[in-house]
């Protein structure tokens, strides 16, 4: 058993822990930071399977993610835009396959107009709102206690708007039913993206990669440590509470350090046993946060064939399996990959059946958008976030239904000497790599505050 002493130990080497622990270093305090897996990146994971670089967690970014924008500066890492000429394909309630350019899906004009009037009411209620402070929108009771599914059909008589609207939330982002969160929750995604707008403009939320791939990222930031990292570490036991700090016991090594944070999911923090035990109110609130659950689906194929027939690769469609799917070549690659999610309920139903079947059934909710040369990949890949120990979902948390006006308040609050950072507590890049290196900057920023008093 490895003895360390340190100003600070980090539970989590993912974007957050690792930016918290530079920002600290960087001020002087020394370091430690426990990882559970045999690799750095948490949900930031660039992997070569069969011969393909992969993403098989986060990879996109948008315009608006200063914070990510400038870590890579720092880093030296460059970007390119995801591959967008051509046209977009929407599959409708009845199987119709429909080309099209812009934002708005090609639906009969009554649609359209429910769906725009729509993206104005949540444009207007998103920009009433702090992303740092959902609670504090005017109505944020109301707007907590109803679930998004709801709200929307208060709204309109329109199927397939609500359906729509629905998905830019619920299949694509939060990744649960829009029963199962509400209108708040919605919001905050919202804003945190800057507006409901820019999650319909997949140009904008999906903007750009990074060559060779984002988790280069924790990669490049956990080389800054050197030996202060520490993997295949899982920390099972902190002790905290006698006011002189707090004792992480993982497998393996003690780190005794003054403060602690906690950089990892919320869903996880009971897989630690607090001695002494968290206060009533985090155990109350760490249970009304959740997982959402999506498959990212990675099929490559020998060419990007969909541009000959002048598709940029871009297809949604609420009726399919998978509800969105766009070309995800790597940069420089001749073969042609897409990148396809199914979210929740689909994602639920199709791993109830057989590998073979799961394949099968995705690769022809493939061939619907881009015809049947889409089911013969060369490569393909299940990215099963549901399935890892460490994460239990993806892509971030969320609250259930009148949780986050009960408690989003209290999310960052630190206990004692135990703080909290991950993206799934972040405001501005909520459940985005963008804020996971918000809340590391954040709590590293309090810590040295703290340290210094
Ligand atoms: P993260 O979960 O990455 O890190 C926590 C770390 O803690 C993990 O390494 C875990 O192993 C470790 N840990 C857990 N318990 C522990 C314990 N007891 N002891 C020690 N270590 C422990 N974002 C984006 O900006 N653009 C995108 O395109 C996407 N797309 C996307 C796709 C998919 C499939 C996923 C899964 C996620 C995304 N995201 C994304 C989200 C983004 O990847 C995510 O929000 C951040 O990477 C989260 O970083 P954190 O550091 O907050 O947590």
């Amino acid at each position: 058993m490895v003895e360390l002493n340190r100003d600070v130990v980090i539970v989590g080497a993912g974007a957050a822990g690792l930016t918290a622990a530079n920002a600290l270093r960087k001020a002087g305090l020394s370091v430690a930071v426990l990882e559970a897996r045999d690799r750095v990146g948490g949900r930031l994971w660039t992997d070569v399977i069969d011969g393909a670089m992969l993403e098989i967690g986060g990879q996109w970014v948008s315009p608006d993610q200063d914070a990510l924008i400038d870590t890579l500066a720092d880093l030296g890492l460059e970007t390119y835009d995801r591959y967008r000429e051509g046209d977009s394909v929407y599959v409708d309630q009845t199987g119709r396959l429909t080309r099209f350019t812009g934002e708005i899906f090609p639906v009969p004009p009554a649609t359209e107009k429910a769906m725009v009037d729509l993206i104005d009411t949540l444009d207007g209620l998103a920009a009433q709102m702090d992303p740092d402070r959902p609670w504090e929108h005017p109505d944020a009771e109301a707007l907590d206690r109803i679930s998004f599914e709801a709200w929307l059909a208060e709204r309109t008589d329109d199927q397939e708007a609500r359906d729509n609207i629905a998905l830019f939330i619920a299949g694509a982002m939060l990744t649960k039913p829009a029963h199962a969160f509400s209108t708040l929750q919605a919001l905050l995604m919202a804003a945190s993206a800057g507006s409901f707008s820019h999650l319909v403009d997949a140009d904008f939320i999906l903007d750009k990669r990074v060559v060779g791939g984002l988790q280069q990222v924790p990669l490049l930031l956990a080389e800054r440590l050197g030996d202060d990292v520490f993997l295949g570490r899982p920390v099972r036991t902190l002790e905290w509470g006698d006011g002189t700090g707090v004792t992480a016991i993982a497998d393996d090594v003690t780190v005794r350090a003054r403060f602690a944070i906690l950089a990892l999911a919320p869903n996880l923090y009971p897989r630690i046993s607090f001695v002494p035990a968290l206060p009533r109110l985090q155990h109350q609130m760490h249970q009304h946060l959740s997982m959402g659950f999506v498959i990212k689906v990675h099929a490559v194929y020998d060419r990007p064939f969909w541009r000959e027939q002048g598709l940029s690769g871009t297809a949604f469609s609420p009726y399919e399996i998978s509800h969105e799917a766009y070309d995800n070549t790597n940069h420089g690659d001749e073969r042609g990959t897409l990148v396809a999610f199914v979210s929740d309920r689909n994602a639920d139903d199709v791993f109830r059946v057989s590998a073979g079947e799961r394949k099968e059934r995705i690769l022809e909710s493939l061939s619907h958008y881009y015809g049947p040369e889409a089911k013969n990949p060369v490569v393909y890949y299940e990215s099963d976030w549901g399935s890892e120990e460490w994460t239990r979902g993806a892509y971030a948390a969320s609250f259930d239904l009148g949780g986050l006006h009960r408690y989003g308040a209290d999310l960052r609050d630190p206990v004692g000497p135990i703080h909290f950072a991950c993206s799934d507590l972040a405001g501005a890049g909520y459940q985005h790599v963008d804020g996971a290196i918000r809340m590391g900057r954040l709590v590293a920023s309090h810590i040295i505050e703290e340290a210094r008093a």
